[in-house]
């Protein structure tokens, strides 16, 4: 807790390490109450760094040190200084073994960093800094040690000792204690130290490495949870082959653990050997978790077993790096699910979710590039921008060099830097020598914030048959910075002719035959045209297809134009983006004019998607989502909260009238044949059941709530209950009291579904939702010091409901600015992510501004606020900390 503004971190300012750690022995005496740690540290200096004063200044916070040692001798109190956040020895040998002991408190640990409790487990959570509240160390990721672990505990309590590497024995240590001892045989940071301890039921598979070696899978849960594991087991065998296949990858020791634990700030955690999550992103059976959980079960399993290689075996040298890992680890794990999925579904779910949670951060006052140059504190940096943005960014360099040159670079990339801490320049690096290619400007991406504009026109010289393209590129540079300069952007690029057929894109310095198809532009000047040659008639350009770049493109689309792509478009994603682009442009020009007709060729083109038989069910649902309400905000100079509400349930109830018997159809034809799969397909269809029986509510009338309270009743799959069950919510009255009191009563011991119960009504668009939430604050099940079900009341409520969160009497600001004051003693990280809904304040009439500004104030002004929560508010409120 801070009094006065806490320092501002610089990259500028890196140094490499004074000292190195070569090995770390540990051994633990666990208790919820007391914990004992002993650390024993083989040290040296750094022959690579400066010299500094002499003095060895290690991190430590909320430590309690009870002895410290050097090369076996306890030091007096002269010798060393204790400040509140460092432990520091005069005059250290250049060679030397540091041993201290330190008492921590994990019951007392709310803030889910360090050492802490989970129901009646124990288990750690070290990134970014929580290494530092177990023993005094280099917190540093550029130090890195191997470590041997030694778990000591009584034995009905904690049956089962986990730690790092591979298991290295056990003892009964008599009058019920025992003890195990844990080996990892690779150097790592210690942000990827880890150990649980509980009574943990275990679910235990195999799995045979490409190269023949044998390694043990262990899933460890909650003894209730047993018969929830299947998914994530059958995901992790799944991610273990793709990567060998894809990328040439093997796991490397004999064991992998994964242990699902109920308190946790984020979604998972890679640990050498010991992976730790939030058991959302384990556990599921069809009847408590949904489609989304199970394809984001799929995907955070994928994604910390993919960070073995990227962030484990390469780590980064320094937090600004942090994108090195999880950008290309996001990449790695979206192309996963691609290649097990549904490829444009990913995509465009994925496009949403970048536009929805990236564009506007990179527009706001949270700003900062893929690559940060400061921070105050480092867990406020683990954005959209560095995970999704920066996934983008590889993404574009494996697309610029294609699949065969990618997989060279990323081969010389883990050959070159395997058991290193390395940087951004490392990778991009082996981009450029294992493809020939200058990625200079290229890089210009991970150090400019802001997202790229793009402004396409185009003319047709209908007598030479040429049609030129001309690209126009703009960054608003963000955050007090200069622009750096024009990016390198790649725009992949189709031309349709009148039939809706791709024609090929050749220029009049073609050499050889062009793609007819897509064909990748490469823009690197601030203007770029393009003379496409050998055209009988003005084509319709499809920009930007698959989302080739993370950037807003500008063209002046005909609605005729987007129809046509809507129907034409060989890019699947694009198809999918006309609609959008169409729908937008309606809803907005009803914020203007609430009365303005829906055009019959917007209805005509809704029926046809809605009806093909012949497409994909999951892209005929996308297609068919209007655009959300803060997507439409973002569109806006001033957000227009409520007329932004009433355009789209407008709209929402234009289609029902026009189509009604259209969705009934499609509903009843979409009804689950049998028995529940989590394939592409199914997930397909219930998507577009479940959209359909969304419009039919959309008026509320009986016969439609009947149907409903069917599929609710049926009882089915989570998925088809949740739905009907939102849906139920929003029309209100008594069939909505009796399904949540039903569910409640059906799903009370399970926390996970439970978290679904508060969210759906967190997330109504009913007027009196707030009163609600308020209300269930109180209830005997909602408790502040679980992150998950935070989010599911007021996470939601706060980010996901924008009418009813932007009420303009202000009492969702206050409501925010008293969850936040609450929450930030106890659990920083979460507060500061919850305060974040505030960002987009001055994109909102004076009133609100004003009113989202004293809450903003207020926080600030409190004298004892966490790092998180005061760079978060400063920032956001325009007050430039040095
Ligand atoms: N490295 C983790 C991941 O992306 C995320 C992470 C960072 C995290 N800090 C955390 C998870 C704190 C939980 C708690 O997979
Ligand atoms: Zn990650």
């Amino acid at each position: 807790m801070y009094r006065n503004r806490p320092p501002t971190i610089h990259l500028k300012d890196y140094r490499p390490p004074e000292f190195l750690i070569d090995r770390v022995e540990l051994r633990f005496e666990l208790a919820a109450e007391t914990t004992r740690v002993e650390a024993s540290l083989e040290m040296r200096r750094n022959p690579a760094a400066v010299r500094g004063d002499g003095d060895l200044r290690l991190d430590g916070e909320q430590l309690e040190l009870e002895q410290v040692a050097l090369d076996g001798r306890p030091l007096p109190p002269a010798e060393y200084r204790i400040e509140p956040e460092a432990l520091i020895l005069h005059h250290v040998p250049d060679r030397f073994r540091l041993e201290t002991r330190v008492r921590i408190h994990p019951q007392r640990n709310t803030a889910l960093e360090g050492l802490y409790q989970s129901g009646a487990l124990l288990c750690t959570q070290c990134e970014a800094e929580g290494f530092r509240r177990i023993t005094y160390f280099l917190d540093r990721p550029d130090v890195m040690a191997r470590y041997t672990t030694t778990l000591v505990a009584d034995k009905g309590r904690y049956p089962v000792l986990l730690a790092n590497g591979n298991p290295a024995g056990t003892e009964d240590l008599g009058g019920g204690r025992h003890l195990a001892r844990w080996e990892d045989p690779f150097p790592k940071p210690c942000y990827l130290f880890a150990l649980v301890a509980g009574d943990l039921h275990e679910v235990a598979d195999r799995f045979t490495t490409a190269s023949g070696r044998e390694v043990a899978l262990r899933l460890y849960v909650e003894p209730e949870n047993h018969d929830k594991c299947d998914h994530a087991m059958r995901s992790l065998k799944q991610a273990m082959r793709w990567d060998e296949e894809r990328y040439g990858r093997e796991y490397d020791l004999e064991v992998y653990l994964i242990v699902a634990v109920s308190h946790f700030n984020m979604g998972a955690m890679e640990n050498k050997g010991l992976n730790v999550f939030n058991a959302k992103y384990v556990l599921a059976r069809p009847d408590t978790a949904t489609d989304q959980d199970f394809l984001g079960i799929e995907a955070v399993i994928a994604h910390e077993y993919f960070h073995n290689w990227t962030g484990n075996r390469i780590t980064c040298r320094d937090w600004f790096q942090l994108s090195l890992k999880e950008g290309f680890t996001v990449f790695r794990d979206q192309e996963f699910s691609a290649d097990m999925g549904a490829r444009d579904v990913k995509r465009i779910a994925d496009v949403r979710t970048l536009r929805a949670r990236q564009f506007p951060e990179d527009a706001g006052p949270l700003a900062h590039p893929v690559r940060p140059d400061a921070y105050i504190e480092i867990n406020n940096f683990y954005t959209a921008t560095v995970y999704e943005k920066g996934a983008e960014l590889v993404r574009m360099q494996a697309r610029l060099l294609g699949p065969e040159a990618f997989r060279r670079a990323t081969d010389l990339y883990f050959a070159r830097h395997d058991g290193q801490a390395v940087t951004i320049e490392d990778f991009v690096r082996c981009m450029e020598e294992a493809s020939g290619r200058d990625l200079t400007q290229f890089m210009r991406w991970y150090a400019q914030a802001g997202t790229p504009e793009l402004t396409v026109t185009d003319t047709w010289d209908a007598a030479g048959g040429v049609y030129t393209l001309t690209f126009r590129q703009r960054t608003v540079p963000r955050a007090n910075r200069a622009s750096l300069g024009p990016l390198h952007i790649p725009v992949a690029v189709g031309l349709l002719d009148a039939d809706g057929r791709d024609l090929p894109l050749r220029t009049a310095d073609d050499t050889a035959e062009p793609p007819s198809g897509t064909r990748l532009l490469e823009l690197r000047r601030d203007e770029t045209s393009y003379r496409f040659v050998g055209l009988r008639a003005r084509p319709v350009p499809s920009l930007l297809r698959g989302f080739s770049a993370p950037v807003k493109v500008r063209y002046d689309y005909s609605d005729d134009d987007l129809l046509f792509l809507m129907a034409h478009d060989s890019d699947g994603f694009n198809r999918w983006d006309a609609a959008q682009t169409l729908a937008q442009r309606l809803l907005l020009r009803r914020v203007a004019e609430p009365e303005a007709q829906v055009p019959a060729g917007f209805i005509a083109a809704f029926r046809r998607a809605l009806t093909d038989a012949d497409a994909d069910p999951a892209l005929r649902a996308e297609v068919l989502t209007l655009p959300s309400e803060a997507h439409l905000g973002e569109q806006m100079a001033v957000v227009d909260v409520d007329g932004i509400h009433r355009a789209r349930e407008g709209l929402r109830h234009a289609i029902l009238a026009a189509l009604r018997s259209e969705l009934r159809a499609v509903y009843e034809a979409h009804r689950d044949p049998g028995p529940y799969a989590s394939t592409p397909a199914a997930i397909g269809r219930r998507a577009l059941k479940n959209l359909a029986l969304g419009y039919l509510m959309q008026d509320g009338d009986q016969e439609a709530v009947d149907l409903c309270a069917a599929q609710f009743d049926a009882g089915a799959n989570m998925t088809d209950v949740i739905a009907a069950l939102g849906l139920l919510v929003d029309v209100g009255g008594a069939p909505a009291e009796r399904a949540l009191d039903t569910f409640y009563r059906r799903w009370a011991a399970d926390p996970l579904v439970l978290d679904k119960w508060f969210a759906v009504q967190a997330a109504s668009k009913r007027p009196d939702t707030l009163a609600r939430v308020e209300a269930l604050l109180g209830h005997e099940a909602f408790t502040l010091r679980n992150p998950n079900r935070l989010r599911s009341l007021v996470g939601v409520f706060c980010s996901l409901n924008p009418v009813r969160f932007h009420a303009a009497d202000g009492a969702g600001y206050r409501f925010l600015g008293d969850r936040v004051l609450e929450l930030d003693p106890l659990n920083p990280q979460i507060a500061s992510r919850m305060l974040q809904a505030l960002a987009r304040w001055r994109r909102y009439d004076p009133a609100r501004q004003a009113l989202m500004r004293a809450q903003l104030e207020r926080i600030v002004a409190v004298e004892e606020l966490s790092k998180d929560v005061y760079e978060v508010a400063s920032k956001t409120l325009g007050e430039r900390p040095a």
